[in-house]
């Protein structure tokens, strides 16, 4: 594989990305990397080594054409317009995609290679060409849980979830800021004051965040000192959007559509920048051992860790703040619960961005360029 087309690298997941591969030299293993962009045409690229090339234009069939391979986290829109139009062209690059838009079509294979190495393999043996990063809270719990499922420990899972504004986009991520810097800002006074009453301090906020001032236009409701209990469009079945993945995703990721597991839960925004986290019920196949279940998720990768269900070392380590920025999954508060010896609680934390996002889509262009 010689060419391999980057669309969508500004972004932040794009940013995140190119980070990642700049880490991991990963650019030094493709012979002609080229860089498109919407709205710069022709000026200079990014330089990955090789000093900068001028940009090519994204909507350019013809451009878009030489490459043996794409990687776009360019959204959903770009996909559905070129994606189509480039195959009907007869294109048979591989094209590798951050956007949900085609993880349920039947050819395209959702990556996340420390989880489902064999599916991805499986598609390239069978001259598949469409693989798509997953849902980032998906990802996030196959990273924590893949141990389980692959020993055949998992019956159900319940999923709630601790979502972050960045998986709602970069707007959202600087939203919650204005939204924590205004709820700051109007009480001020008083909390320099030690002797305010903190009720006071209270009403001001509440009065600020249901003011028609407060910055909401991204979120549509107050986030900083408050939560969304809805994330994505609604569905028919009481479902949101993102609740629906978390089955239907999962068991493609696991190769297991035709017998699928159920997994169901509760997606909400929660005032994290940019590391989900989810609260686990899990109904196992029979009961295990807490030794043999800690085995199974330890053994399953490089980056899960398992916390120990202490207080300290939760508080300290099992937390977006302890967790962003790096690819390391903890999962920990595990213990069998009240409901029976065979349901495992668990709560694991992950970057929204990393894992989530950037690194299945780098990893899978490493696989291709192998
Ligand atoms: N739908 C996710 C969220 C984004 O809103 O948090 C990542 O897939």
């Amino acid at each position: 594989m010689k060419r391999v087309g980057f669309v969508g690298w500004r972004g932040m997941v794009g940013s995140v990305l190119m980070d990642r591969m700049r880490e991991e030299n990963d650019f030094a293993r493709i012979a002609e990397p080229v860089f498109f962009t919407t709205s710069q045409v022709g000026q200079p690229g990014p330089d990955v080594g090789r000093g900068a090339e001028p940009l090519l234009d994204a909507q350019s069939l013809d451009a878009l054409r030489a490459m043996d391979a794409i990687v776009t986290c360019q959204g959903g829109d770009y996909t559905k317009s070129i994606h189509p139009q480039l195959r009907a062209s007869g294109w048979g690059g591989y094209w590798v995609d951050a956007a949900s838009t085609l993880r349920m079509a039947p050819d395209a294979t959702i990556v996340l290679d420390p989880v489902n190495r064999h599916v991805i393999d499986a598609a390239l043996d069978a001259e598949k060409r469409d693989f798509i990063g997953g849902n980032c809270t998906v990802s996030l719990m196959l990273m924590a849980l893949g141990g389980l499922f692959r020993a055949g420990l998992v019956d159900w899972v319940s999923a709630m979830t601790y979502q972050a504004a960045s998986g709602a986009g970069a707007k959202n991520m600087r939203e919650l800021l204005e939204q924590m810097g205004a709820l700051n800002d109007a009480v001020k006074p008083l909390l320099l004051d030690p002797a305010s009453a903190i009720l006071d301090i209270d009403r001001g906020v509440t009065e600020t965040m249901r003011g028609a001032g407060f910055p909401t236009a991204n979120f549509g409701a107050p986030l900083a000192g408050s939560l969304i209990p809805w994330i994505d469009t609604q569905l028919d079945n009481g479902q949101s959007r993102e609740e629906w993945k978390g089955q239907a995703e999962t068991n493609k990721i696991l190769g297991l559509e035709s017998q699928p597991l159920a997994i169901d839960g509760l997606c909400v925004r929660v005032g994290a920048m940019r590391c989900h986290s989810q609260g686990l019920t899990i109904k196992l196949t029979r009961d295990v051992p807490m030794a043999e279940i800690e085995q199974s998720i330890t053994d399953a990768n490089d980056w899960v860790r398992l916390i120990p269900n202490d207080r300290e070392r939760t508080v300290r380590e099992l937390s977006p703040a302890a967790v962003t920025g790096t690819l390391t999954i903890p999962i920990g508060r595990l213990r069998k619960m009240n409901l029976g010896k065979d349901y495992l609680s668990a709560f694991t934390v992950g970057d929204q961005l990393l894992w989530g996002a950037a690194e299945p889509l780098r990893r899978m262009l490493a696989i291709l360029l192998d």
